[in-house]
């Protein structure tokens, strides 16, 4: 047998359980100096099945240490995707010394003698750190016979009303929920039908603000939406976000209602939410999301384990000619795996003249400028020595960038896998700015500091080992391009 955390294509520094299946991450929170990482789990295969919450916690966001399952199915049915918060006043009434974690989540079985599936919410909650649980008896929480997909709660303390607030996922829309003490929910309003894209059912929602362009006096609120997958369109499941203001009760989009803001440009990032209580004094609204994809979730070519999370990624808000957008950027405690590295500037790609560099190490960082000359379209390729490989292009004229995957590796199990992404992105002073980080099933691309991100899997079957710059009709000059290996995660 392979060592754990050796197999093929397991991924070295992204969170993934040690085995069996993983999809959406759940209740992260932070406390007592442990940033919480449940995740929808099935323990007992490598596909989709009875939801548990597994879990781990970690100190840096990066190392994780894994726990024992912490929500089994129970009378109320499977244990579906929710949000944990720190409940520092006892408003529950579940704590007699200090404050402690609650967890809301969705139960999931069906109707008595019906195969019409019964979605409600429920609460659980933990004195010791989150290392065991109690439900709560007045289990469910939240129920509405009308409304058959009814899921995903994330609640958050909002101050200036003094009160819970629930977004929770109702079909083709966000129902908005509140309550003084997380049993007792009150409907508040609810948002979307019309607005953004409804291609697939809505999933996983969060609600949080954030200051724009880092003044403190501009804020705004984000509503992420999940979008399940749907067969009609080739993306499969992704994730939107609405950019508005939010009073305690209602959601104002600013935006048109035909506006669509993806989160990621790449196929594999879904149903992500933001980590709750973190301490004011950090400030920052971190994020991780699923790296995967239910069009092929339950066939990617992994055997013992499936599904990792992204990268944990600091959010934040810019204001762009188009209006006000979400950046991305990798946490900074990335530093702790980041080991030796080789730099270069001021390079010259000649039209049509690639140039390679070794890579020295299967998991990388690569970081680069681009600045546009005569070229006139010009990038990066990852390459194995069984020449497969993934492309990151620039077209100049188009201001598009790509991300192809069609030959990136094993492509078999399935015909929707094997894709060219893309996003529009304007260059900034005539230049691209390229963060990639290469783990061995999957390539994260931060563009421009985070303003367009691609996160995707690919199975190459030799991992990557050059890296050639290209440019095409035209020279390109690379001001910098700098190679840092990073470290496993796991094992020491
Ligand atoms: C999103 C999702 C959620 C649900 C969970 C079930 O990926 O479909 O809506 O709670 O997965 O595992």
């Amino acid at each position: 047998m392979t060592q754990l955390y050796k197999e093929k294509y397991r991924q070295q520094f992204h969170f993934s359980p040690e085995e069996k299946w993983m999809n959406d991450p759940n209740g992260m929170v932070f406390f007592n100096n442990e940033y919480h990482l449940f995740y929808q789990y099935h323990p007992f295969g490598t596909t989709w099945g009875p939801m548990h919450w597994g879990h781990a916690v970690s100190k840096d966001l990066i190392h994780w240490e894994h726990l024992p399952i912490a929500l089994y199915p129970d009378e109320h049915g499977a244990i579906f995707s929710g949000s944990a918060v720190v409940d520092w006043n006892n408003t529950s009434g579940f704590f007699q010394n200090g404050p402690g974690l609650v967890a809301i989540y969705t139960s999931a079985d069906n109707y008595p003698d019906s195969e019409r599936p019964r979605q409600r919410q429920s609460l659980a909650y933990s004195t010791d750190n989150g290392r065991t649980w109690t439900k709560y008896e007045g289990n469910p929480v939240l129920s509405d016979v009308n409304i058959t997909d009814y899921r995903d709660p994330k609640v958050f303390w909002h101050e200036e009303t003094n009160k819970w607030v629930m977004v929770l996922a109702t079909g083709q829309s966000i129902t908005i929920y509140t309550s003084p003490n997380l049993k007792d929910w009150e409907f508040a309003s609810e948002f979307g039908d019309n607005a953004g894209s409804h291609d697939g059912v809505w999933e996983c929602p969060d609600l949080f603000q954030l200051p724009v362009d880092g003044d403190e006096n501009i804020q705004k609120w984000v509503l992420f939406v999940s979008i399940g997958d749907n067969h009609d369109f080739k993306e499969g499941s992704r994730t939107q976000y609405f950019i508005g203001d939010f009073d305690g009760t209602t959601f104002v989009n600013e935006n048109t209602d035909e506006t669509i803001l993806w989160m990621d440009h790449g196929r594999d990032n879904y149903a992500g939410v933001s980590w709750s209580d973190i301490l004011a004094e950090d400030g920052r609204r971190i994020y991780i999301g699923w790296m995967s994809n239910w069009r092929y979730a339950n066939q990617v070519p992994t055997e013992d384990w499936r599904s990792a999370m992204t990268l944990p990624r600091e959010l934040s808000l810019t204001s762009s000619e188009d209006g006000v957008r979400l950046v991305q950027k990798v946490v900074p405690e990335i530093n702790s795996i980041r080991k030796g590295s080789q730099g270069y500037q001021n390079l010259t790609i000649e039209s049509n003249q690639p140039t390679s560099f070794n890579m020295f190490s299967p998991l990388m960082e690569v970081n680069m400028e681009f600045e546009k000359q005569t070229s006139n379209s010009f990038g990066i390729v990852l390459q194995s020595s069984e020449d497969e490989k993934t492309v990151i292009r620039y077209d100049v004229e188009k201001e598009l960038i790509s991300v192809d995957r069609t030959n990136a590796g094993d492509n078999s199990f399935s015909e929707s896998f094997p894709a060219v992404q893309n996003a529009s992105l304007k260059t900034k002073n005539d230049r691209i700015k390229l963060q990639i980080f290469i783990d061995a099933s999957s390539i994260e691309v931060f563009a421009n500091d985070g303003k367009v991100v691609f996160t995707s899997l690919i199975f190459p079957n030799q991992p990557y080992e050059k890296i050639v710059l290209f440019s095409n009709e035209g020279n390109i000059r690379v001001s910098s391009l700098k190679l840092t290996e990073l470290d496993s995660i796991w094992g020491k």
